[in-house]
């Protein structure tokens, strides 16, 4: 097991950029994948996620290489073959979701199987409407868990109205749709990113939103014929979040971040730091597809916020980083209606209540949420802190760290590697240290 010591230093920031968006880079594989010809892709992630969602994708008949920093995928037009194996999703909840969705409708039968943490999670959500979709999805695991096998059947369209605010149910239900007969309309209870959406605009394919209704035409199980794109995926904001938390923390402090996605699905944690405090501008050059920018932050000490309803979808990934610095606001950040937090990569919930509690930080968990209070002193916990596999987790303990009384050794960091392998690199960049 990997670990790092990180130790606190007194100033940060600087400029960088942090590499392609996770999230868009397993859409792009995906529909690259479906689409007739060779796509050209600048900026996709090399994080162990994209690449397993890539994998899975060439398994099913598709190909790729990389010229330099540019990704070549060639797809399959539509005419995927059974893979030998069982796809190895590793850590992607995104990549499982979305493709059994893709592969729902095919003529084929393919099992799908994660990592631990993968493997406890829930796949309940997406099996529930594919089958009303007439798709035959079987979970081998103990409790509505991976494995999984999909046999790929005749689909119809549906009208399915979310239980939980999820981009990747939305998406795995359209891209079933896609291969079904008939119209499919996803209704959800709150806006999640919309990446999908604008991917399907891009490809031409027809899309219809209604406020929170959005419905694709299907084309049969011969699904839609898509050609082949140019695009450059953006920054993970998710990924530059961290470090756009340890600037805005920072009284002084400024970064610059330069191409990043600036979806306004996906950076509501910028809206909650200027209520905190912080001064925070971005810069959007150009707009098609996905917006991508430049942000620019100037730490501030940072007052306590609340935060829940409709913005929750739009920063879920960044809830630990958020909670860990809240540890460093005046008064008492309070976080709820996050419960999805518990279904995670981990249990972000109780992990980051427990962690913040050894940094000697005051803590309420509740069923959706935290409540954190601040301004602590972060005393460093004599014993390592284990990140529990969770890559997000691993990076909000190592921007606590910075801001420590001590060194502090986080156990388990190598799940890093599923969404920023440049994180410690970048994190010494900005003047963090560690070992
Ligand atoms: C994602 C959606 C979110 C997010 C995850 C990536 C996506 O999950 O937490 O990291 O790529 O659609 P849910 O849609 O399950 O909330």
């Amino acid at each position: 097991m990997h670990s790092k010591m990180v130790y606190p230093v007194s100033s940060f920031g600087g400029e960088l950029s942090v590499p392609g968006d996770k999230s868009i880079s397993q859409r792009v594989a995906m529909l690259a994948a479906l689409a007739k010809g060779t796509s050209v892709v600048k900026g996709f992630l090399t994080g162990e996620d994209a690449m397993s969602t890539l994998h899975a994708v060439c398994a099913l008949g598709a190909s790729y290489r990389f010229a330099n920093d540019t990704l070549e995928i060639t797809g399959t037009g539509g005419a995927f073959k059974a893979p030998a194996n069982p796809l190895d999703m590793g850590n992607s909840g995104t990549g499982t979701r979305l493709l059994a969705g893709l592969l729902a409708g095919q003529k084929l039968a393919v099992t799908m199987t994660g990592d631990q943490s993968l493997s406890g999670r829930p796949m309940g959500r997406i099996k529930d409407p594919l089958e009303q979709m007439g798709a035959s999805i079987e979970l081998t695991g103990e409790k509505g868990t991976l494995p999984m096998m999909i046999s790929g059947s005749p689909l119809r369209g549906i009208r399915y109205e979310l239980p939980m605010a999820s981009a990747q149910v939305k998406s795995c239900v359209l891209l079933a749709g896609l291969f079904a007969e008939g119209k499919t309309t996803v209704v959800e209870p709150r806006p999640t990113r919309d990446h999908t959406e604008k991917l399907f605009q891009m490809v031409e394919i027809p899309l219809h939103v209604e406020g929170l209704e959005i419905s694709v035409q299907g084309f049969g199980p011969k699904g839609p014929a898509i050609h082949a794109c140019s695009l450059t995926v953006p920054g993970d904001f998710s990924s530059a979040a961290f470090w756009i938390a340890a600037a805005a923390a920072r009284p002084g402090a400024k970064l610059t971040v330069r191409g990043v996605g600036l979806n306004p699905r996906r950076t509501a944690l910028l809206d909650v730091l200027r209520r905190m405090g912080a001064q925070i501008e971005t810069e959007l050059p150009e707009e098609h597809g996905d917006p991508m920018g430049t942000i620019r932050v100037r730490g501030a000490a940072l007052r306590s916020a609340e935060v829940g309803g409709d913005e929750i979808p739009n920063l879920i990934d960044e809830l630990p980083v958020l909670s860990a610095i809240a540890a460093l606001a005046e008064g008492t950040t309070v976080i709820r209606d996050a419960a999805e937090l518990r279904v995670k990569e981990s249990d972000r919930i109780a992990l980051m209540a427990s962690h913040l509690r050894a940094f000697g930080v005051e803590v309420e968990e509740h069923s959706d949420g935290l409540a954190v209070k601040g301004p602590a002193t972060l005393h460093a916990p004599e014993t390592p802190l284990d990140s529990g596999g969770d890559h997000r987790i691993a990076m909000s303990l190592a921007v606590l760290a910075l801001f420590s009384d001590g060194p502090v050794e986080l156990e388990n960091v190598e799940c890093v590697q599923t969404s920023y392998p440049e994180f410690w690199s970048h994190l010494e960049q900005l003047g963090g240290k560690r070992k």
